[in-house]
């Protein structure tokens, strides 16, 4: 799902011109990431899902899909179809962690995670990629509620000495790197 409460966070901090470049990791429909591009500029917004079941992560690691596996594949199609064609949209159909080995470090202004929610997935999902974005920039994600995000976030906070901002009523959370 969407959070409204992440994608306002942008805004506040970027302003609505800023040319982000971000990345969306769990993308499913691409609801959000239109949602995304609606909010802020993008000079780039990748976007990052399997969309299959992964040998790394086993599918009940993951948020349920109403359309399960189904329901992936119908996801990417809508995705390729809706945003492939975009100058400023890249979709990478591959895993979180592996895709993070694409990118430089500190080249992106915002990761926003809401792919696997088990704590295995979220706090490998976190670590691979922090150093990914840029200082100050903005590392977040959806489902705070969830017990295997919030391990995983809580944790990191903790270990760091960061200032973590849970959206209300949309579990939202982000802080700045
Ligand atoms: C909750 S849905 C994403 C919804 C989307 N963020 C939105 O709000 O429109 C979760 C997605 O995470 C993907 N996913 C699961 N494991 C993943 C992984 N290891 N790396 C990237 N995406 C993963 C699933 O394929 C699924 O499409």
């Amino acid at each position: 799902m969407s959070s409204a409460s992440f994608n306002w966070s942008l805004i506040h901090k970027y302003g609505k011109n800023f040319p982000a470049v971000g990345a969306e990791i769990g993308v499913h429909y691409g609801v959000n990431a239109e949602l995304l591009l609606g909010t802020i500029n993008h000079c780039m917004l990748f976007l990052i899902d399997p969309w299959c079941e992964s040998s790394y992560l086993k599918w009940t690691d993951t948020i349920e899909s109403p359309g399960g596996i189904e329901g992936l594949e119908e996801g990417f199609n809508r995705v390729k179809s809706v945003l492939g064609n975009r100058h400023n949209v890249k979709i990478l159909k591959m895993e979180s962690v592996e895709a993070s080995l694409l990118f430089v470090d500190k080249c992106l202004d915002y990761v926003y995670i809401d792919a696997a929610h088990s704590y295995k997935a979220s706090y490998a999902d976190i670590r691979a990629w922090i150093p990914k974005v840029k200082a100050g920039g903005t590392l977040g994600g959806h489902d705070y509620d969830w017990p295997g995000v919030k391990e995983a976030v809580d944790e990191y906070i903790a270990e760091y000495g960061k200032k973590l901002f849970i959206g209300e009523g949309d579990y939202g959370w982000w802080f700045d790197v």
